[in-house]
């Protein structure tokens, strides 16, 4: 979501005729796909360990949730690249439209859609290999009127996460933290909660720059 001109309002920024804006947007489709395609390769990245990238031409597809998928660019990629997807976006007006552009994505049959907080998402343990998301996880704590309030639904959703995902499953989260502080505070909630991973900054002194987290679970 680089080079964006005005910083996007939770939920503001993505009801009503904002959804619209945001899913015609070539920029925007543009900038969510280039990220997601940059987040598939630190998925396999060797500083997280080796662990062999899938062939799905030969071993079964695997599971990766996108997490905040809002209209689907990020999920069309997954589903080209041959993942079974599960989108979860909390927003009806966002996730309804990945509902109407579903059937003309590659590998439709292979997309599941949940509206669901990232916070608590309805699926069985550690049924999922991987999770991904882009430009949404800095939103997770929006109703929190604390740091403290910040702190403990970050180390909860980490929690969650951690037992949603199978063995070596990562988790790979492109997003905006405030400042430093709050990316220490996302940091540590996967540190403390069993996961191993870095943070990558990239053009940090540019408008354009992003921050990726790069977690395993240990
Ligand atoms: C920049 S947009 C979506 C980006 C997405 N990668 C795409 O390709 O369109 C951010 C999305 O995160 C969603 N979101 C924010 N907080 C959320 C939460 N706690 N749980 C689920 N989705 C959330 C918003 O509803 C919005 O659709």
């Amino acid at each position: 979501m680089s080079n964006r001109e005005s910083t996007p309002k939770f939920p503001d920024s993505y009801l009503g005729n904002n959804s619209l804006d945001y899913d015609s947007s070539i920029w925007m489709e543009r900038n969510q796909k280039k990220t997601t395609l940059l987040c598939l390769q630190y998925l396999y990245d060797e500083r997280l360990d080796n662990l062999e990238k899938p062939d799905f031409l030969k071993d079964d597809p695997f599971f990766i949730v996108d997490l905040g998928c809002g209209t689907g660019f990020s999920t069309e990629i997954l589903l080209e690249r041959g993942f079974r997807v599960v989108g979860v976006d909390v927003l009806h007006d966002m996730l309804s439209k990945v509902k109407t552009k579903k059937n003309h994505m590659n590998n439709q049959n292979n997309l599941e859609l949940i509206l669901a907080d990232i916070n608590f998402i309805p699926l069985r343990s550690s049924s999922i290999n991987h999770a991904i998301s882009i430009s949404a996880y800095n939103f997770i704590t929006h109703r929190a009127k604390s740091v403290r309030d910040k702190t403990k639904i970050a180390n909860n959703t980490a929690k969650n996460l951690y037992k949603l995902l199978k063995p070596n499953g990562r988790i790979i989260i492109e997003f905006y933290p405030k400042d430093d502080q709050e990316l220490e505070m996302f940091t540590s909630s996967f540190n403390t909660n069993g996961f191993n991973g870095f943070v990558i900054k990239q053009n940090p002194n540019q408008k354009s720059g992003q921050t990726f987290l790069l977690l395993k679970k240990r």
